[in-house]
Order: C-alpha cells, then structure tokens, then sequence
C-alpha cells in the first residue's frame, strides 16, 4: 500500500515538473529556454536545500590588513591621522607566555584584589576630592603579574542615592592598575572593580579583529522573475574563489562585495540581510579565558573596606575627567551644561514643535525613535511598511510640525532584511538634507563595526565627518548629536563579536574623530557604565530617558534668566 502510494507520488512529481519545464520553456523566448530550464531545475533544487548553505562559506586569508586597506587609498593627511588614531588606542603588551598559553599563568580575580588608599591629604575625604584605589592582578596561583593590558572597568557608586561615577584606569604595565575617581556627592560612595577581560583574552580578540572579520558574514538575496539565488557577501571576500559582485559606493568609496550568483546578474540583488556568526574561532584553551563567573566580567574583590563616606567639600572642586554622574539617578553633565527633565509629553512637544529630527545608525539610537513616540501621544508613526527592528521608520506629528525619521546605517549592518534599496550610507544621506536651526540629526554608529579591522571604522567616520561639516556649512544652525557606544550583557560568545574591549576602542576612536567639532555628544559608555542596571546592549528604559532627556537639553536648553 504505501510502497504503491509512493510510486504514484513519484510518478505525479515527475509529471509536475515535466510539465512546469513545459511551461517554462513556453513562457520565455526560445534562445533562453536552456538557460531557464537549467535555472528552474537550479532553483527547485535550492528551495529543497534551503537555499542557502553557510557551510560552503570561503576560506579567508588569515593574515593581517586584508580588509582594512580596500577601498580608496586615503590621503597622505588622512593616513596620518589613521596613524595617530591607531597609536592612540594601542593596547599594552599582554603576554609574555609562549603559546600554547597556561590558564594558571593568567589574571584570576579572585586572587586579585584592590584597596582604597589613603586621602592625600588629611584623613578623611571631601567633596571635590580624588580617590585612587590601586588594583593588583594575580594569576590562578595566587602569584603577583608583571605585565598590565588587563581590561578593567571601575565605578564608584552609591545605590541609596541612585548614584554612580566612572573611574579612569590607568594601567602601570607591571600588574598594578589605579582607578581614579572625583568625589561628586555627599554621603557614602563604594568602589566597585571589574575584570572585563585578562590580558590574554584581549590578545585573542585582537587576533580575531585583525584575521577573522569574516566571523559575522552577511548574505544578499537575488531574483529575477521566478529565479532566486542567495549569496554571501561581506566587506572584503578573497577575490579568487568566485566571481564578485562589487556593490563599491561610488559616492564614497566605501567598499562591499557579494560572491556573484550561478545564473544572476549582479544588478538582481534584492536585499540584504545578517548571514550568521561563524564558530569555532578559538582554540579549546582560548575559550577558557571567556568563562562567565571565572574570568570574564567578574568583580575584583578589596583587601580592606571597599566604600568611603564624602564630607562637604574644603575647597573648590579641581577638573575632573568623566562627563557626568548620577545623582538621584539622574545624569549630571560635569561641562557646566545644564540638563533638563523632560518628563512628560506636554514640554517635550513644546520642545520639539517646529522640528525636524534624522536618527540614522544602529538598533542603539532606534531606541531613541521608539522612546519618543511611546512619550508622545500626538506623535504618530507612520506606517512606510517596513520590516519589523529594520526600518525606515518615520513618525509625524502634523499638528506641531514634528517630523522624526530612523534610517539604518549602510553595510555592515547585521539587520534581518533590509532592502537594497534602503541600503544608504548616511554620509550621502546628510548629503541630502536641507538642514537648517530646524533640524536635528542624531548618530549611532558603533555596534556592526566590532569585527572588522578599526581601520574599516575610521574610514567610516571620516566620510560620515565630512559630511557632516559640509550640512554644517551650507546649512548653519543644523543640530549634530552622536551617540557613543555602551557596554554590554558578555558571555563567550558575545565576547568573540561584540566584547566591550572592541567598543571601548571604537569608541575612543569616536570621540578623538569628532573631538572640536560643533556636535553634541552623549556618553552612552558613561551612562551604562555609571549605572547601577545590568550592561546590555540595548540599555533599559531608565537610561533612555536620561539620554532623551540630554538630547532635548541640547535641542532646548533652559533658558538663562533675565536677572542681572
Ligand atoms: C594573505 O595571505 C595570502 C595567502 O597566504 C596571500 O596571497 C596574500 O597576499 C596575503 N595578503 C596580504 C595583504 O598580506
Ligand atoms: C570595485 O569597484 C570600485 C568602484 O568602481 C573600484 O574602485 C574597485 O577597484 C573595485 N574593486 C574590485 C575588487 O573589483
């Protein structure tokens, strides 16, 4: 009975396709049809295996510089300051282990520890003040380290008054690490030390960043009529396995390659989209030194008490570095900038009537677009039918002029579909705004960039700064906000794509490239950093809002008083 049934299902399949061949072959012009038979068969054949098999993904040249230097060659000017960006974020040495490492010989934090020293002057401390803790690593045997490049974060906080500061770490090189911070409240204040990374996970993820950008790899669907092909693509592909597509933008230079599909022309590509992250990039050994709860954001614990209590201050605050802290949790700009509370929908649509407002970057200032229409009752998205996370998305509030657009920023962007169409570098983005004291563009560029060799990002930055200057001096009074990046929820695998080391250094890179210019920053490293919630890359609402409610001091800041 069954062995009858699928005989007859064999032999309706057979007549199906025969037939669907036929048909084929009809419909199109007689000099394809052999080409569109081959197609259909190709394409019925794909459907079955899904399409798309990451396991035939290329094999990568493992060397260094092979993604970093496609694309235009830089100025003599710009390759001077790619320079000095690069000198600027190196990391200290980190290991003198020949490999294969010991995981004994690495940082423990639990054989680590810090302690508070003692006031510089006088015995207690005062607002205004400095506080140093001095950190020392030690390995799995309990044995001082000689050498620095460990990541290590330090705050001090205080959860009773909703208080938080980072501090500044300063790597002594010899296993000695200082944490500083300014005392910015009254009251009491606990120090808190972190080990993100020892020094050896971060040499593995500077050997991933340099030799495996192919370890998060994008595809691109392309159709034609009923034919369909998906291929991988990425910013760089190694140019002699398969033809390449090259989708290069001519406006900027900045490169992206897709392999080019069997049956396809390249100029059939549909969309875009996250192909998947790659495994099996470290060694069995490397992927102890990315344990959660061992080695991998644990807090280094202090040899004495680990919290001190602020009296009211002596003299003058001296200059102090972070940019802000919480109070009352609360964020506090520490560069004489007052920030508002916009706390409910009545002043932030007086602050915002008359405004139009372009967000373009990642998933971390799309946040931003929601936060404001879940404020905003009148604020109405419009419905572009975009795909759910991707965009474009826009709201509207007609009744007070209020227009508020998200675009995603361009390749690579690890998205779920994105059209090719919608695929735009925001550099030829602002290249096409009007701008004006009515506009405001915010940016968030950082999250899709951590795999790739930094110099992938400073071209980046350097098109999207161009840019930005030329809105600035053909439409003066244009508002530029950046965003920075933020820490993040870690584990293993996270560590390997998106660790915070690779953030941290993004980020910096960021700050330096922006630095003297007339934009606003907003500290998100700062903020999630300060905080006393969880890191994740997505920070929850309530530091949404303190970046809401600095974007819109900015927009609106208080207003001086007429009292002479
Ligand atoms: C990388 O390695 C491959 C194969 O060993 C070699 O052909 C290529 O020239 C190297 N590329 C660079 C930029 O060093
Ligand atoms: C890709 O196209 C750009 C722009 O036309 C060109 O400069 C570049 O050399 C091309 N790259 C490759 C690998 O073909």
């Amino acid at each position: 009975m069954c062995r009858n049934l699928s005989k007859y299902a064999l032999i309706f399949l057979f007549l199906a396709l025969s037939g669907l061949i036929f048909l084929l072959g009809n419909i199109h012009t007689v000099e394809n049809w052999n080409c569109h038979t081959i197609s259909a068969l190709y394409q019925l054949q794909s459907r079955i295996q899904t399409a798309f098999n990451p396991a035939s993904l290329p094999k990568f040249y493992h060397n260094r510089t092979f993604c970093s230097h496609l694309g235009q060659r830089p100025s003599p000017e710009d390759e001077l300051e790619e320079h000095y960006l690069l000198n600027s974020i190196s990391w200290p040495e980190h290991s003198h282990q020949p490999a294969p490492f010991s995981l004994r010989l690495t940082t423990d934090p639990v054989h680590s520890f810090f302690a508070i020293l003692p006031p510089k002057v006088g015995r207690e401390w005062h607002l205004g003040d400095q506080l140093e803790a001095l950190v020392q690593v030690h390995d799995f045997q309990g044995r001082p380290k000689h050498y620095g490049g460990d990541f290590i974060l330090a705050r001090l906080h205080s959860p009773e008054l909703g208080a938080g500061v980072t501090g500044t770490v300063m790597d002594h090189k010899n296993g000695f690490y200082s944490a500083l911070f300014p005392l910015l409240w009254t009251g009491s204040a606990q120090v808190e030390v972190t080990l993100v990374h020892p020094s050896e996970a971060v040499a593995v993820l500077q050997r991933l960043r340099e030799e495996r950008s192919d370890r998060v790899f994008f595809k691109s669907l392309f159709r034609l009529g009923f034919l369909s092909e998906t291929t991988v693509c990425n910013l760089c592909l190694p140019p002699d396995q398969q033809p390449l597509c090259n989708f290069t933008d001519l406006h900027t230079g900045e490169p992206w390659f897709c392999y080019k599909p069997k049956m396809l022309n390249c100029d059939t590509r549909v969309n875009h989209a996250k192909g998947g992250y790659l495994k099996h990039l470290v060694t069995n050994n490397e992927a102890l030194l990315f344990q959660s709860g061992v080695n991998l954001k644990v807090h280094i614990h202090a040899s004495g008490p680990d919290r001190i209590n602020v009296l009211p201050p002596l003299k003058e605050p001296t200059k102090i570095a972070p940019s802000g802290y919480y109070y009352d949790n609360s964020w506090k700009p520490l560069n004489g900038f007052k920030m508002r509370q916009f706390s409910n929908s009545d002043i932030t649509t007086q602050c915002l009537t008359n405004k139009m407002i372009y967000m373009y970057g990642d998933s971390t200032v799309r946040q931003w677009f929601e936060y404001l229409i879940a404020l905003l009752p009148d604020l109405k998205e419009f419905n572009l039918h975009s795909p759910k996370n991707v965009g474009p998305f826009m709201a509207v509030d007609s009744g007070h002029n209020i227009l508020l657009k998200y675009r995603s920023h361009g390749p690579p962007i690890r998205f779920s579909t994105v059209l090719s169409s919608e695929l735009r570098y925001i550099s030829n983005e602002l290249d096409g705004l009007s701008g004006g004291p009515n506009t405001v563009v915010a940016l968030s560029i950082w999250a899709h960039f951590s795999t790739f060799p930094v110099e992938v990002y400073i071209r980046r930055l350097r098109h999207i700064r161009r840019a930005v200057l030329r809105l600035m001096d053909r439409a003066p009074g244009t508002m530029v906000v950046v965003r920075t990046a933020n820490l993040q929820a870690l584990d293993q695998e996270v560590s390997l794509y998106n660790s915070d080391w690779y953030s941290l250094q993004l980020d910096q890179v960021l700050r330096a490239m922006f630095k003297g210019l007339n934009v606003h920053m907003i500290d998100a490293w700062q903020m999630t950093q300060a905080h006393q919630l969880p890191h994740a890359l997505h920070p929850p609402p309530a530091i949404v809002k303190n970046m809401i409610d600095m974007l819109l001091s900015y927009i609106c800041p208080e207003k001086k008083s007429h009292t002479k």
